[in-house]
């Protein structure tokens, strides 16, 4: 049951046996709340688009934890088959307590700490994307000082410009992701001639939110032109993530059927094993925040409506400009006009962006944002002594507690 208009967030709470004005009563607002058969919708649109193309027993699907790592989604996500691409060590600690297994988890990012890539090899972590020439040494090193050898692939920065804002475009040459093709070929020569390391293949990730085909394709042609510079025949290609979802009618956007098709073009001719990374599109969708108002205000020409719900429950629309859909879940009368949606946190950045078109909305109006199962909760802080929102997962046909709230009083327990 999907969650796109109030309509079926109703439908889909009450086909789990309760109802929203109960879930309120419980949780209080704001909550998450979000639909395992939506992610598993999206699990297997993507997995029937790379079948299409032949490319199903190939192809692996390592779920980028980083987008929402409750363990209950990521039970979802590894019931049907996902691995997990990691950022940090927790996000390991995470994945393997929801029952994924170390050897389908791939350890990312920029920044690992010796201590993360000695935890990461000792817990056997089944490949770690190296990132710069100095990690793959401190990998090399760690491999070394537990008698193991490392499996790592090199990220490769194909200087391919893409992704939906700039804070969230990671391919171009000046950023800090990835090795540039000269310094990539030094790492996998090191690699291959290390006793500690097995150059096992190349990854890249260029960005997120990305709608067109276009830079993947881009980025595809540069991994094969650099794996023909240096006459590498790679046991993985790991293709990243970055698939773009509606945020503005929830309809598909992201043309899987031709990113398939493209991915077939560029690596069909290879032995490699495909792995990619989508974070976004698996569980964006699988969710909304549901508050409520507070008081109207009216601030010179401007309609206010402050809600219970702040920037740190919901930092997109502060730090990316982000718009999400609302949905009225209350019954409201009167005319719709023109409004600014606001929280109660002391910065001028703790509103929605863009506006919106609401009745009179009294004490107490429930609302919905939409499509914020990724990069929702896992980037919420408590900042203004706010408590952390609840996370409730829809089931079928019940109503998970997937995280209680974190509260004011909870955080006053870790200081004296
Ligand atoms: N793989 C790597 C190495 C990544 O860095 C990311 C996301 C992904 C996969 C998954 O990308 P996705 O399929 O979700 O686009 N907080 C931002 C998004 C940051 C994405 C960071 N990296 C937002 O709310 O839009």
């Amino acid at each position: 049951m999907s969650l796109q208009t109030a309509k079926k967030i109703h439908a889909a709470v009450a086909e789990a046996g309760s109802n929203v004005a109960t879930l309120v009563a419980k949780y209080g607002t704001p909550f998450y709340l979000y639909s395992a058969e939506v992610i598993r919708q999206q699990y297997r649109t993507l997995r029937a688009a790379l079948a299409a193309e032949g490319l199903a027993a190939r192809t692996h699907i390592y779920y980028a934890v980083k987008a929402n790592d409750r363990l209950g989604i990521l039970r979802v996500l590894g019931m049907l088959g996902a691995g997990a691409d990691l950022v940090s060590i927790g996000e390991h600690h995470r994945a393997t307590r929801a029952n994924i297994a170390p050897t389908k988890q791939v350890f990312s990012g920029v920044g690992k700490s010796r201590a993360e890539l000695m935890e990461a090899l000792q817990n056997k972590i089944g490949q770690i994307n190296v990132e710069s020439l100095p990690e793959l040494h401190m990998i090399a090193d760690c491999a070394q000082a537990l008698g193991m050898v490392a499996r790592v692939t090199v990220r490769l920065n194909p200087d391919t410009r893409a992704g939906g804002h700039a804070y969230i475009s990671t391919g171009s040459a000046e950023h800090k992701f990835g090795l540039s093709p000269r310094s990539a070929a030094a790492a996998i020569a090191e690699a291959q001639a290390s006793p500690h390391l097995e150059a096992v293949g190349v990854a890249i990730h260029i960005g997120s939110q990305i709608v067109d085909i276009a830079p993947f394709a881009a980025a595809f042609a540069r991994v094969n032109s650099f794996l023909a510079e240096i006459g590498f025949d790679p046991n993985v290609i790991d293709l990243g993530g970055g698939f773009a979802i509606d945020y503005t009618a929830g309809e598909p956007i992201f043309n899987l059927a031709d990113y398939a098709k493209t991915v077939k073009t560029a690596f069909g001719a290879r032995r490699a094993t495909l792995f990619l990374e989508p974070g976004r599109f698996l569980v964006a969708h699988a969710g909304v925040l549901v508050f409520q108002t507070l008081i109207e205000k009216q601030a010179a020409h401007i309609r206010w409506v402050i809600g219970d719900m702040a920037m740190n429950d919901l930092l997109r629309p502060a730090l990316y400009q982000a718009q999400h859909r609302l949905s009225v879940l209350s019954t409201l009368k009167g005319e719709a006009s023109t409004a600014n949606i606001a929280g109660p946190v002391c910065e001028s950045t703790d509103r929605l962006e863009g506006q919106y078109a609401l009745p009179p909305c009294p004490e107490g109006t429930l609302l919905a944002l939409h499509d914020v199962g990724a990069y929702g909760s896992v980037m919420s802080m408590a900042y203004n002594a706010r408590r952390l929102p609840p996370e409730v997962l829809l089931d079928g046909t019940s109503v998970h507690t997937l995280r209680r709230a974190i509260t004011a009083q909870d955080f006053l327990a870790f200081e004296d």
